[in-house]
Formats: C-alpha cells, sequence, structure tokens
C-alpha cells in the first residue's frame, strides 16, 4: 500500500486514505426511529398494518421454512434467536426474557433483528425490536381474537399491566372495537402506569379491579400477560364462562405458564407453531395427543375457529418466527415510505471480493504486516 501511495499526488491519497471502506446498504432502524414511525402513521395504522401484514403472511404458511426457537435458558431467564425464510427473505429476532430485570431497572422483553436477502445473504435490515415485539404481539393477539373471539366483544379483561400492556389495550381497543379494559396486576404501581398512560383516550374505559376474578368476570375477552419465571396460575377453571376468548401471551417458556391445565381442557385451544408451543406455551402441562390447532389452519378456512357462541377458545400465544418476520417486513417498507432510518455499515464492500485482506491495508498507511505485527 505505501508503495502504491508513493505513486500518487497529495489529492489522490487524501481520496484513497479516506474512500469509505464499507458500503453495502443494511438499514439500521433505532428505536427512536421506530416511534417516530409510529408517531408519524399513527399507532391504530401502525397497528393495523401490523396486523395485515402478520394476517397475509400467515396465509403464506406453507411459503415458509419453519423451525421452533433456539432457547438458552438460564437461572433468571432465556436468551432466544428466532429463525425463519421463504425463498426470498430470511429474517431472525434476538429476544431474552428475564421477569427479574425490573427489579434492577431493565425491561423484561428485549430484542432486535434482522431481515436478509436469501439469494446473496445480505442483511438488508438490522432493526431494534424491543418496542416492535410489543407491537407485533399485540397486533397478533387481535388476529387471532378476530378469528376466535365472539363478533361484538366489547369487554376485555387484562392481567398483567407491565411493558406490553398498553399495547394489548390499544390493539384491541383500535382494531377490535373493545371499549372497556378491566385492568389487575399484583403491583399496584404497574396498573397506576397503564392508567396515566392511556388516560383520557375517548371511548376506552378503564376499571381497576382487585383482583384477577374480579376483572375476568363478564369478559368477553381475557388477556393474560404477566411475567414471572413460574408455573403460575392466573386463571382457574372456575373464572372461565361460556364464550370466553383468552388471550394467552405471558406462558412462553418452559416452567413459566399463567393458566390451570383445566383451563386448556375446557376450551378449544389454538397456537401459532405446534412443535413450539408443546414446549413453550401453556400447553406444556398437557398430554402430547392433547388436540390443538395452528391458527394458520383457520385464517386460511381449513379448519373451524368458533364454531358457536358458548364455546370457550384459546389463544396459546408463545410468539413465533413469522410474526417478527412480518414486523421486520412492514418496518422496512414503512421506514421507506417515511425515509427513517440510516445506512449502516456492516458489511464491507470489496473492490475484489477474495481480497477481504486489503480491507486492513486501506485502513493503515503502513505496510499492514508491520502495523498488525506492532
Ligand atoms: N407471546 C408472546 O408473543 C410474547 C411476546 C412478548 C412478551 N411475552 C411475555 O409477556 C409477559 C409480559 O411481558 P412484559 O414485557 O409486559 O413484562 P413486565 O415484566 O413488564 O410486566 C409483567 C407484569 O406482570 C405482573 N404480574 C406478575 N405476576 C402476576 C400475577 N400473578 N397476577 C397479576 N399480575 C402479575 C407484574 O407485576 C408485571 O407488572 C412476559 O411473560 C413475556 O415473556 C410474550
Amino acid at each position: 500500500l505505501s508503495l502504491r501511495l508513493a505513486t500518487l499526488d497529495a489529492t489522490q491519497k487524501d481520496t484513497a486514505m479516506n474512500a469509505p471502506l464499507y458500503s453495502l446498504p443494511t438499514l439500521f432502524l433505532s428505536a427512536q426511529d421506530v416511534a417516530t414511525l409510529v408517531h408519524r402513521l399513527g399507532l391504530p395504522a401502525a397497528l393495523d398494518r401490523m396486523a395485515g401484514t402478520i394476517h397475509a403472511d400467515y396465509l403464506r404458511w406453507p411459503d415458509f421454512d419453519k423451525s421452533a426457537r433456539v432457547a438458552s435458558h438460564s437461572a433468571d431467564g432465556v436468551i432466544e434467536l428466532m429463525p425463519i425464510a421463504d425463498d426470498t427473505t430470511y429474517a431472525f429476532k434476538y429476544v431474552n426474557g428475564h421477569p427479574k430485570n425490573t427489579q434492577s431497572g431493565l425491561p423484561t422483553v428485549m430484542a432486535f433483528g434482522v431481515l436478509a436477502d436469501v439469494d446473496t445473504g445480505v442483511p438488508v435490515l438490522l432493526s431494534e425490536l424491543t418496542l416492535t415485539t410489543a407491537l407485533r404481539t399485540a397486533a397478533m393477539s387481535v388476529v387471532a381474537a378476530r378469528a376466535l373471539a365472539r363478533p361484538g366483544s366489547r369487554r376485555m379483561a387484562l392481567i398483567g399491566n407491565g411493558a406490553q400492556s398498553e399495547f394489548q389495550a390499544l390493539a384491541f381497543h383500535h382494531l377490535m372495537g373493545i371499549n372497556e379494559i378491566r385492568l389487575y396486576d399484583t403491583d399496584t404501581a404497574a396498573t397506576r402506569k397503564l392508567m396515566a398512560n392511556l388516560a383520557g383516550l375517548p371511548g376506552l374505559k378503564l376499571i381497576v379491579c382487585d383482583s384477577t376474578a374480579q376483572a375476568v368476570h363478564g369478559a368477553d375477552i381475557v388477556t393474560t400477560v404477566t411475567a414471572d419465571k413460574t408455573n403460575a396460575t392466573i386463571l382457574t377453571p372456575e373464572m372461565i364462562e361460556p364464550g370466553m376468548h383468552i388471550n394467552g401471551v405471558g406462558g412462553d417458556c418452559p416452567g413459566k405458564t399463567e393458566l390451570h391445565p383445566d383451563v386448556l381442557r375446557l376450551a378449544s385451544v389454538f397456537v401459532e407453531y405446534e412443535p413450539q408451543t408443546r414446549i413453550e406455551g401453556d400447553l406444556q402441562h398437557l398430554p402430547a395427543d392433547f388436540a390443538v390447532t395452528e391458527l394458520w389452519h383457520v385464517l386460511a378456512g381449513n379448519a373451524p375457529g368458533r364454531t358457536d357462541a358458548a364455546q370457550v377458545t384459546l389463544f396459546d400465544s408463545v410468539g413465533f418466527a413469522l410474526e417478527d418476520y412480518s414486523a421486520l417486513r412492514f418496518l422496512r417498507e414503512a421506514a421507506g415510505e417515511l425515509g427513517l432510518g440510516q445506512a449502516l455499515p456492516l458489511i464491507p464492500a470489496l473492490t475484489d471480493p477474495k481480497d477481504l485482506f486489503g480491507l486492513l491495508r486501506r485502513a493503515e498507511p503502513r505496510p499492514v504486516a508491520l502495523a498488525l505485527a506492532a
């Protein structure tokens, strides 16, 4: 390199040394970018587009190369990788679940994810997914409830008022017409936070309850979105009334569940990807031959969802990689429309793709072997 530089004039030298080392276009979306995106679109429209994208991708279920997520468990939590691909696009999400985190000022759930081009492997998008996971989980809950809850459902119980809860409340309010939400959390400060965040929203009545049983009584839809690294029994069979739809969101890990097994026995149970839910969902308490229906069959019209008004339906949600694929796809499209995000110099663009070593030479004006030895 020093020999080659010696043959250049001062301007050429300057240009050569300052040439961008990296230029493949990976779009980066920060949490602030995603918040701005939601503000610009409006939360109801953002949730609606997210739900629409998820629904459309669920209708393409057979196109996807699917697998249960890869989980690394520890004493207080789990870290998971969630990959999925179709013929053109690969996606993965990194996500954790550490219920004790809130005691030390960290969120229970944190995430980021990537979309990549299947033909070349180029990562085209790297995005925050912490905020996005809350949006996509709420949107997915609505996609399931639209197919499974009684038409005309207006009253929801919301058990667990932590980070995900406002998103659930607003998705059900804006997309499903829920106009009364009955709240319960063992931590009254969490409920006060939810009340403050959603105060003054016209057409939405919030009622604070003293117990799960009180909140659930008379509800059309019951959403459980608690976090505790234990087999909790948030819902027991005597709380369940004919016709209820249960949206079970917080039981999503081995040894971390929310429902008494008899709640599943009295319901028709719907799941995202059966092999994953058998391991992670409330379904883990039931025998391997307990009948469930994958939701995509219902959305595609291959299987019945709700068949009568008295039937109890249960969406045993654990969060499946396809929803994050859809979320990333939606973010990329909306960010393009709104001009959000930055080009991230993640992957080197090489003049000679076989000369990766040349990257070190361009970064270092001295003979590279000497510099590396120093
Ligand atoms: N299914 C999915 O796709 C999906 C996606 C994201 C998060 N989750 C799960 O949703 C849950 C909630 O996540 P978060 O980010 O809101 O967590 P968070 O820690 O912010 O909130 C959880 C709330 O549950 C409350 N809680 C705990 N035990 C309770 C009980 N017995 N009764 C009533 N309330 C109780 C806590 O006080 C807390 O306020 C977690 O378990 C998380 O793993 C699932």
